[in-house]
């Protein structure tokens, strides 16, 4: 039953809730690999869970049960979650390919590149990281912080994607990829592997969700935690809404057309993480069957999350805080709470991606500090 309930909102049509996650799904991302994935995440050096915080006032003003955020902010420094992916991927491709002459290379929208740029200077490596044209130069520079090489080349991610893939083929670099395309796929499993450690540590620390708000850009995080609790809990999983930027909501429009779509356009958002036009193929090979919704979400949304998490005391950034804006807006809406079936006894897991990822801009939007906000 596809439903467009109100613009920017899709219940999956394709969502089949019964399907068993099968051999070829567990061929992309599986139990078994994110156990692999987590034996060597938790082995590196200044490993540490994430807080799951639990955000009581917020699910009172919503009329849910409860809020859980899992804050990715502090995590290994890098103040994302995405350094469990691109580190671990490269990790792994050294161990696979050895360090001799190994030069690895990606696209980002920063957060990303700090992963490989971070793995690659522990492996003792050397990183091109290329960054478009409104990647902000606090991102840019934490990059280089890594000991990267930073090019800045393209008008879009997609853009520098398509620039960092020639630049690799012409001089031996591995690509080091967080979206996957036709004929390249293995790196970015491991990428998308490293994700799901978070919904394991989520679990653990005793998330029992009935709905989880995730965040898309090109799909990986959603998969990865998608997997997770498709493999682990079959139909009694929670029911996943992928959030996305109005301006760039390439899941949801893929969902809509019923295939994978792209979308055009600037792309521009404030949510500098989710701004990508193309999905991976990967990752929509999960979503398309497992996800339940997709929505959007305005930039001023991101906004008022931002500096509502503030008041709370925690530090969410612009990309971090996408899950719990799409919370906001659904748990506001009654055509999406009726869709959705969120009520007074649902308990709802967001990803809080990212902390202050670029300090100038968190403080021009909340109008403090990170150290303020949590000093
Ligand atoms: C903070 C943050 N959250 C979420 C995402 C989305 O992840 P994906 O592109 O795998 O969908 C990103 C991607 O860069 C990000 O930086």
């Amino acid at each position: 039953m596809p439903t467009d309930v109100t613009p920017g909102f899709v219940s999956n049509p394709r969502l089949d809730r019964g399907l068993a996650y099968g051999g070829d799904l567990r061929a992309i991302l599986s139990l078994e690999r994110a156990e692999e994935a987590r034996a060597a995440v938790t082995g590196w050096e200044g490993y540490a869970p994430t807080p799951l915080r639990d955000l009581p006032a917020i699910a009172e003003t919503l009329g849910i049960a409860q809020v859980l955020y899992k804050d990715e902010g502090k995590r290994f420094g890098l103040k994302s979650f995405k350094a469990l992916g691109g580190a671990y991927a490269v990790d792994r491709l050294v161990a696979q390919t050895g360090k001799a002459g190994l030069t690895v290379a990606c696209a980002t929208d920063g957060n990303h590149g700090r992963s490989v740029a971070w793995g690659a200077q522990r492996a003792g490596i050397e990183a091109v990281i290329y960054v478009h044209e409104t990647v902000s130069a606090g991102r840019a520079e934490a990059i280089r912080g890594f000991g990267a090489t930073v090019v800045r080349e393209g008008r879009t991610y997609d853009d520098s994607v398509r620039a960092c893939t020639e630049a690799a083929a012409a001089n031996g670099w591995q690509i080091v990829s967080d979206t996957s395309w036709p004929g390249y796929e293995d790196v970015p499993k491991d990428v998308m592997q490293g994700y799901a450690l978070l919904a394991m540590e989520a679990e653990e620390q005793g998330a029992r969700p009935s709905h989880v708000f995730v965040q898309g850009g090109v799909g990986g995080l959603a998969a990865g935690v998608l997997s997770h609790a498709w493999e682990k809990h079959g139909a009694e999983r929670p029911i996943l809404v992928v959030v996305e930027p109005e301006n760039a909501a390439c899941l949801l429009a893929s969902a809509r057309a019923g295939i994978l779509t792209a979308v055009g356009g600037d792309l521009d958002t404030i949510m500098a993480g989710l701004a990508c036009g193309e999905p991976s193929i990967l990752a929509w090979r999960l979503l398309e069957q497992g996800a339940d919704a997709f929505m959007t979400i305005a930039d001023t949304a991101a906004g008022d999350a931002m500096r509502l998490l503030a008041t709370r005391g925690v530090v969410g950034g612009e990309s971090g805080v996408a899950g719990l804006a799409g919370l906001i807006k659904a748990a506001r809406d009654p055509a999406l709470r009726a869709a959705l079936g969120l009520g007074s006894s649902s308990r709802v897991l967001c990803y809080g991606t990212e902390g202050a990822t670029d300090p100038d801009v968190y403080r021009s939007i909340v109008g403090r500090s990170a150290e303020e906000v949590e000093p």
